[in-house]
């Protein structure tokens, strides 16, 4: 697996799910802007890495600080924090980022493992984006791509109808979804139906005083919740990040529907919008989009191993 992040809270999570999941080998992990800047982002990645306490090494690559055109948005202060990871602070990290970009990264990896590779996309799709300029042909060598983004049949959660990731970079969204490369969209439609609550964040964060990461993590979902508690007036918060994660370990958490999803670059109150279409029989498609979560099932596993 490679994992591609905004690091951000449930970025965290889901770094540390695909760490601490048995048989799954995080191949590396790039980083973008998103939920915080990409330096902020690479330094939150290397520090939760040094959490994880992982038995092999995980190389990090620094992404793309901005959209393909345009500007970002800045931070995303008021769900993160102001240093992405809830205003939580971890030691200096000791790991250095490598000198290659994420995007040349991606490339060489996917080249050197044909077919091998799963790609964990949890932020703006830009570095892929610029990855398949610099090499279109890594479409049809990746296994499949898994990625958290969009809204089909739900509110957005940055517009009416606009998801975050795909709202930070629609130009990029665009092009990997008319890249063939074959998708899996972990879109809002999913990730809103898997909450966790009060009684999940004590159990994360039981442990001994001096055992970092269930501190850690109890700082992050405490920060996160009291965001979603002044939002949308619920204490808890869904998994959005590391649903992605165990829809790559295990596809059978979810339902899909083979559609074809178009990415919205022109409209005005629409821009980034996720489009599917489900007219039968279907133009062409290019998504498996899921539709339904074992959302029991996933928290389990996520609880069993981010409480181990
Ligand atoms: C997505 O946006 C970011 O805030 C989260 O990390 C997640 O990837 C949810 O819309
Ligand atoms: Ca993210």
């Amino acid at each position: 697996m490679i994992l591609d992040v905004d690091t951000g809270i449930d970025d965290s999570l889901a770094i540390l799910l695909a760490l601490k999941t048995e048989h799954v080998v995080v191949e590396g992990i790039t980083t973008v802007f998103g939920n915080t800047s990409v330096e902020q982002a690479t330094r939150n990645t290397l520090q939760v890495i040094g959490l994880a306490d992982a038995p092999y090494e995980v190389p990090v690559a620094k992404g793309a600080a901005g959209p393909l055109f345009g500007e970002w948005g800045g931070p995303v202060v008021h769900i993160h924090g102001d240093n992405g990871i809830g205003n939580c602070e971890l030691p200096w990290p000791e790991q250095e980022p490598l000198d290659e970009k994420a995007a040349d990264f991606i490339v060489r990896k996917v080249n050197e493992n044909p077919d091998a590779l799963t790609l964990v996309f949890v932020g703006p799709l830009t570095n892929l984006a610029i990855a398949l300029a610099k090499d279109p042909s890594i479409a049809s060598k990746v296994k499949r791509l898994v990625l958290m983004g969009g809204a089909v049949k739900v509110p957005g959660n940055v517009t009416p109808v606009v998801e975050a990731n795909i709202h930070s970079d629609p130009e990029a969204a665009h092009r990997v979804f008319e890249s063939g490369m074959p998708i899996t969209m972990v879109g809002l439609d999913v990730t809103m139906k898997t909450i966790i609550g009060k009684s999940h964040l004590d159990r994360l964060a039981a442990g001994t005083a001096s055992a970092r990461r269930p501190q850690f993590i109890g700082g992050i979902l405490s920060y996160y919740f009291e965001a979603y508690l002044k939002q949308d007036g619920f204490y808890g918060s869904p998994l959005h990040d590391p649903l992605a994660v165990a829809v790559a370990v295990d596809p059978s958490l979810v339902q899909t529907e083979e559609v074809y999803i178009r990415i919205e670059t022109k409209g005005e109150l629409s821009y980034g919008a996720t489009i599917a279409d489900f007219r039968r029989p279907p133009e062409r498609t290019n998504a498996s989009l899921c539709t339904e979560v074992d959302s029991e099932r996933f928290v389990e596993y996520f609880m069993n191993v981010l409480s181990s």
